[in-house]
């Protein structure tokens, strides 16, 4: 393993280039390559099982490309399979959680919102993030069914999301809660119009830079970490629609980019 090798970065679909932005800010030298598992979209339904074999999937074709690394940007994958990814792949395996410890601690009310899929919700590794952090605030859970669907299909603004996202925020806010957990990655994506509906007095917590933060120290600590300044170069896969992926890339990418097909 060198450090010139890329960084290999999946998700069930598009919510995973929310923390490839800040990877991509935090190592401007890597090379990283993404997958877009939107072929099989959403994951939060899914029964653990079958998001370990996508993991798995995907997590071969990155290693096949060379990744020295691996980024589970999606927090379902993570609740669901990441400690079958790191007991497969002699690599450093990061991945994504929602942020309840930050929240916790930011508080005012006493009270957070955690916004995230029913399988996160659901995971014994969420249970287990509560416990140790939630102590000290009240904890209020909200699944989102349809959010993913919208932002995979490009809907970031309509009314039907609009509509959708206020009745999920709109329980948190009415318990109190003033600092709200984007806790699937797609949702960063639905900022400005979380923020239109939940005002300038809620916070809102995404972990992405402390993920990043944490790749650079793993990377860092293993001797991987590419030296250069600059110059990184991105390649994108999609599971999914390929000219649907590639019309939506120019809004969620900041640089001009071509997604390929993956087919695995
Ligand atoms: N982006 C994903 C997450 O962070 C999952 C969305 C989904 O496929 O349900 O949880």
């Amino acid at each position: 393993m060198t450090a010139d090798q890329p960084i290999g970065v999946f998700d069930s679909g598009v919510g995973g280039l929310s923390v490839l932005r800040q990877i991509r800010e935090r190592l401007p030298g890597e090379d990283l390559l993404y997958v877009a598992d939107s072929g099989h979209a959403p994951y939060g339904h899914r029964p653990a099982h079958a998001i370990e074999a996508r993991s798995i999937a995907i997590g071969d074709f990155l290693l096949a490309r060379g990744a020295k690394a691996l980024v589970v940007a999606c927090n379902t994958a993570t609740a669901a399979a990441i400690h079958v990814i790191r007991a497969r792949y002699g690599l450093p395996v990061v991945g994504i959680e929602p942020a309840v410890k930050p929240a916790v601690a930011a508080t005012r009310s006493g009270v957070i919102g955690v916004l995230a899929t029913h399988g996160t919700l659901k995971s014994p590794r969420f249970a287990g993030l509560v416990e140790r952090f939630g102590a000290h605030a009240r904890v209020m859970v909200q699944s989102c069914p349809g959010l993913v669907e919208r932002i995979e299909a490009g809907d970031l603004e309509s009314m039907e999301t609009r509509r959708l996202l206020e009745a999920y925020v709109r329980p948190l806010l009415d318990g109190g809660a003033d600092t709200l957990v984007l806790g699937c990655t797609h949702y960063p994506f639905l900022a400005s119009l979380l923020a239109e509906l939940a005002g300038p007095e809620v916070a809102v917590v995404e972990p992405g830079a402390a993920v990043a933060r944490h790749l650079a120290h793993r990377l860092e600590e293993s001797g991987l970490l590419r030296p250069r300044a600059d110059g990184g170069t991105e390649r994108f896969w999609t599971s999914g629609d390929l000219a649907q992926l590639n019309l939506l890339l120019p809004r969620l990418w900041p640089r001009p980019a071509r997604a390929e097909a993956f087919t695995s």
